[in-house]
């Protein structure tokens, strides 16, 4: 992939309104659904981001008849629980952990082997997560030696567990979900802390059981899914860098349209909110199975605070975004149990604390810790950046510009294209300056 370079410039004013492309994640599940469903499935929002291209093209290379047609909207030709075929070769997934992740509860239960691979970032992240909990079920997957991709899949039959997952993933979750529609009898999942319900509520969307008893999921095997259309809501992963940059402008406001706002994942408007942010929660109401609204964001003047534990998962993909607002907020912000940021797409604890730095600005990150000595008026000096080839690294730091005495130059932007393909396009709509180079 080129190296992509961005120089992001201080605005003085925001203005506008931004509506942000489809959820990544219930992009992803759209496609399986809609893969392993009796019937048709027309998707409409759907996100052309690398990521769920890349689940589409895995599905299309197991045989699923997918049509792309473009302006988020797709037709998936559902082969059935039973209608996937063997690839014939290794499925690449690129930078996308949803996909190798959920694709592994999928694969271990085909009448077939198949083996999974990605990018140099996703071959260093932990599968043993889902290939321990698997194993358990009968599946046969071998990782490296460390625990990560290439995943070898041979599939087996299955059979239902009891399972109390170890850390609050929805990737693991809905492996375990999907592998127990393929499990002789239920497959019980239990749950120590929130994280995003899109599996199970897509699940029963698609026909299927999945009852909840507090904190457990139980999934009875070999409960076929019936086709329906999916309408896909504006990612609230991708709203919130236009909420944070509309908070920390110097001046002006942002309307974002149909921003999805699942209680499991928008915790970060709460958290915003919190530190003093001119949020205004709009128009609620619901699309596709999921509660959706428009956001009215103002400038304002924030403030640290001590973010509770218990959003963390909830908000788990947007704190690169939120240490830039902390940065611009007056006192200190402090955050804990921030583990799972350090086997994101990068360790997102090290280099957002690195580039914060690199900027100017007083932190420090413990093992899962974080404390950010905020500023109002100018946070950041100008300077450079490395995003790591992590697309929301890259993108908080052009955010970040906005209240930089100086340019801000973010390296190795490329992967921006994984999640969120038109970011650049979208803010300098709304007045952010952000030039691209190619090295
Ligand atoms: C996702 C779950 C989260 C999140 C990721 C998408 C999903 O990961 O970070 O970007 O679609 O299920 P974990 O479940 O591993 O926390």
């Amino acid at each position: 992939m080129t190296n992509i370079i961005w120089r992001s410039h201080p605005a003085p004013s925001l203005s506008g309104t931004v509506r942000v492309p489809g959820d990544k994640s219930i992009s992803h599940r759209a496609i399986m659904l809609g893969a392993l469903a009796d019937g048709t499935t027309h998707i409409s929002g759907f996100l052309e981001g690398e990521d769920c291209l890349a689940t589409m093209r895995a599905f299309q290379a197991m045989g699923v008849a997918i049509e792309h047609h473009g302006e988020g909207r797709v037709t998936v030709h559902g082969a059935g629980l039973h209608g996937l075929r063997a690839p014939t070769a290794p499925l690449d997934v690129g930078n996308s952990g949803t996909s190798m992740r959920l694709m592994a509860g999928v694969l271990a239960g085909q009448p077939f082997a198949s083996e999974l691979i990605g990018d140099a970032s996703l071959m260093q992240r932990p599968m043993r997560r889902v290939t321990e909990p698997l194993a358990l079920m009968g599946a046969e997957i071998a990782t490296s030696e460390r625990g990560t991709a290439p995943l070898a899949i041979h599939g087996k039959p299955l059979h239902g567990i009891r399972y109390t997952l170890p850390v609050a993933s929805a990737q693991l979750k809905s492996a375990l979900l999907f592998a127990g529609l393929y499990a002789e009898g239920t497959t019980f999942i239990t749950e120590t802390g929130i994280s995003r319900d899109h599996s199970e509520r897509m699940l029963r969307g698609f026909g299927v059981e999945v009852q909840q008893n507090g904190a457990t999921l139980a999934i009875r095997g070999g409960q076929r899914l019936t086709a329906r259309d999916v309408v896909v809501p504006g990612d609230v992963s991708s709203a919130a860098f236009f909420l944070v940059a509309a908070l920390i402008a110097p001046e002006g406001e942002l309307l974002l349209e149909n921003v999805g706002m699942n209680p499991t994942r928008a915790a970060v408007v709460e958290i915003l909110r919190a530190m003093g942010g001119d949020i205004t929660v709009a128009n609620p109401r619901e699309a596709g199975g999921e509660p959706v609204a428009d956001l009215r964001v103002r400038a304002s003047r924030l403030h640290g605070i001590t973010i509770d534990e218990a959003l963390v998962p909830i908000a788990i993909d947007e704190f690169p975004i939120i240490f830039i607002a902390a940065a611009c907020a007056e006192g200190e912000t402090r955050a804990s149990a921030l583990h799972e940021l350090r086997v994101k797409e990068s360790d997102r604890l090290a280099v957002m604390t690195a580039g914060l730095r690199a900027l100017g600005v007083n932190c420090e990150a413990g093992e899962d810790t974080m404390r950010i000595r905020g500023k109002a008026g100018t946070a950041f000096t100008g300077g450079q950046v490395a995003s790591h080839g992590d697309h929301r690294i890259a993108m908080s730091f052009a955010v970040a510009a906005l209240r930089a005495a100086a340019p801000v130059e973010i390296l190795d932007c490329a992967n921006v294209a994984t999640s969120f393909p038109t970011f650049r396009a979208l803010a300098q709509g709304v007045g952010m300056q952000i030039e691209e180079s190619h090295a």
